[in-house]
Parts: structure tokens; C-alpha cells; sequence
């Protein structure tokens, strides 16, 4: 079964667009403080692409398909912080494609931080073109309106769907978790659990697949951060069993993931005080930035594991590094304060 796999995903078309492999890094001082398990980050948030995050892996395939199709631009969806669109947008940048951003109102901000700064700042100067709406729905009309209007134009336009969690995006973490079990193998390490934050859920659906084909045998505990756990829980099966489909290999057993949205808080986009502790202390014990919307909030849901015992001390545990870090600058008041 994993040899199939395997096969599939290396004959996907492919653009390399990261730094590979991405480091796995002790939390030596950070567990000084804590105690409990080992704690080491997969540096996703250093895989390139403008400041780096998990949609590069994502991009990768998804891109590389837009260019076997012939495409010479894309349209994509986020929030207005979106890291998938500043990451998209870079992407398109580096391969002369254009890059059309549909960006919608989802965080309550109408402030200059949020408006202006962090993700949005970037990908103004990335080139992208930025189409700022209030909802879905207006952002489903502006993608036919656009899509519409590049193809009377002659225009072969390419559609990434939010977040890039198709089951092409998806590959990108499948790739991610096998070079993961190459690293957990080399350093010797005794994994028990794998944590990452969860939004349209391609990363968790991805590593729960990999984790699966590599016989990684560790628990993937999932962090929602947008939707409550039934939403996000119902999200990951199907993009689990449309991957696994193409990949050709059964379905990833379900005992090996589980979903809590304990760390959403009040939603998307509203920073948590234990989001907000968690920054803290990852950035004063390893000098490592987290972010307030997605790995902050999942971080400090590790840190809640580890704090109810529920994680074996004597085992390892990975905390995936999504990225994320110019959401800082869009919430930078809560910092000053
Ligand atoms: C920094 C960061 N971490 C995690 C996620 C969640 O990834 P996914 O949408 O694949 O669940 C995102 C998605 O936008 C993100 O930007």
C-alpha cells in the first residue's frame, strides 16, 4: 500500500518552491521550564516563500498541476490576514503567473493594523491583485466575474480553493510527513503525538495520511482554530478519504487523529489569552515566533495537553510550525499592551 502511494505522489507534477527538508528542532529550554515530554518543531514557518508557513508544501503541487494545464495566473480565497494568499502570491510572483486575491471581511477589524499591515501589506508588494469583499457568497460571485473575464480575454486562469485543501493540496503534507519520519527515524526519537492547528484542515489531513503510509504510529492531535470541532472533524474525513483515494491506500485509521476545538476560543481571528501566553513563551525560551490566529492558539492547546498530563513524559512529541508570523504585526496591539 505504501509503495503505491508513494509511487503516486512522486508522479505528480511538482514546482519546487521551499527549502526542503525544513529543520526538526529541540525545545531543550523550553522543557527546562515545563517539564513533561520531549517537544520538538518541525520549522514549517521556515520553508521559504516570503516568509514561509505550511501553504508552501501545499503550493507546490498545486502549482505545479496550474502548470502542467497550461495556466498563466490563479485566483484564490483567504481572510484579509490570509497566510494562503500572501504565500500564494509569492508563488505566483517567483513563476510569472498573475495572481488574483479574493479576501474576505471573516475577523471583525477594521483598524490600520489589520487592514493594512502584516499579510496584506505583503502581498500588495508581492504584485497580487487584491479583491476585498464582505462574505463567501460575494467571494464566489467575484471568482466567476474574474474567472469569466480572463477567459473572454484569452486567459487560462487557475482556481485554488481556500486554504489550497484539495486532495492535490493535501500531497503537499503528505510529502511533509514522510520527510518528518525520515528526520523522527534519524534522530532516534520516541514519537508520541503530533500536534497542528487546523483551519480548512489539508495540513492535519495530509500528515495524518503521511503519518499513516510512513508507519509513524504517533497520535495527530488536531487544534481547531476556524471551525468548531464538528465542522473541522467533517472536513478532515473527506479530504482523508479523497486523498487516500488517489493515493490508492485505505483510509488512515480514525483512532489515530482526534479534533478539539478548545483552543478556537471565542472564533477565527480573536486572539485567546492562552494563545497570547503561549507566544509569549515560545519566543522567550526558544526565540521562535508563533502567530495569534493559528499556531499560537495551537501551541498553547500543546501546552494544555501537557499541563492536564496527558501526554507520556517519556515519549516525544512534534508540534508542526505552520508559520504564520506577519499576523503579528495585524494584531501588534495586543503585544504593546
Ligand atoms: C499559519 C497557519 N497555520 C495553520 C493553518 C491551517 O492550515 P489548514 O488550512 O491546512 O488547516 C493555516 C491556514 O491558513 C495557517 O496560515
Amino acid at each position: 500500500m505504501s509503495e503505491a502511494a508513494r509511487n503516486f505522489l512522486a508522479a505528480q507534477p511538482r514546482v519546487i518552491l521551499g527549502h526542503w527538508p525544513t529543520p526538526l528542532q529541540p525545545c531543550d529550554r523550553l522543557r527546562e521550564q515545563l517539564g513533561g515530554p520531549r517537544i520538538w518543531l518541525k520549522r514549517d514557518d521556515c520553508s521559504g516563500l516570503a516568509i514561509g508557513g505550511n501553504k508552501t508544501r501545499k503550493l507546490e503541487f498545486l502549482l505545479g498541476k496550474a502548470l502542467a494545464e497550461g495556466c498563466d495566473g490563479v485566483i484564490t480565497f483567504g481572510a484579509l490576514q490570509s497566510n494562503h494568499a500572501r504565500q500564494t502570491a509569492a508563488a505566483c510572483a517567483k513563476l510569472g503567473l498573475s495572481c488574483d486575491l479574493i479576501l474576505t471581511r471573516a475577523v471583525p477589524r477594521s483598524d490600520e493594523f489589520y487592514t493594512g499591515s502584516g499579510n496584506v501589506l505583503l502581498d500588495r508588494l508581492l504584485g497580487a491583485h487584491l479583491h476585498i469583499v464582505e462574505d463567501s457568497d460575494a467571494a464566489f460571485e467575484k471568482f466567476a466575474e474574474l474567472y469569466e473575464a480572463g477567459q473572454g480575454s484569452g486567459r487560462q486562469l487557475f482556481g485554488i480553493v481556500p486554504g489550497g485543501s484539495d486532495s492535490t493540496g493535501v500531497l503537499g503534507y503528505v510529502q511533509g510527513s514522510l520527510e518528518l519520519a525520515e528526520q523522527v527515524e534519524s534522530a532516534g526519537l520516541d514519537l508520541s503525538t503530533i500536534v497542528v492547528a487546523a483551519s480548512t484542515a489539508g495540513t492535519a489531513a495530509g500528515i495524518v495520511l503521511g503519518a499513516e503510509i510512513a508507519n509513524l504510529n504517533a497520535q495527530v492531535r488536531v487544534a481547531c482554530v476556524y471551525e468548531p470541532a464538528s465542522v473541522t472533524g467533517a472536513e478532515l474525513d473527506s479530504l482523508v478519504a479523497a486523498t487516500a483515494a488517489d493515493l490508492g491506500c485505505a483510509i488512515a485509521d480514525p483512532s489515530t487523529w482526534s479534533v478539539s476545538d478548545a483552543p478556537l476560543g471565542e472564533g477565527y481571528g480573536i486572539p485567546t489569552q492562552a494563545g497570547q501566553a503561549a507566544i509569549e513563551l515560545l519566543a522567550t525560551t526558544e526565540g521562535v515566533l508563533l502567530d495569534p490566529v493559528y499556531t499560537g492558539k495551537a501551541f498553547g492547546y500543546l501546552l494544555d495537553l501537557i499541563a492536564q498530563g496527558q501526554l507520556d513524559e517519556q515519549r516525544d512529541v512534534v508540534f508542526v510550525h505552520t508559520g504564520g508570523s506577519p499576523g503579528l504585526f495585524a494584531y501588534g496591539p495586543i503585544f504593546a499592551e
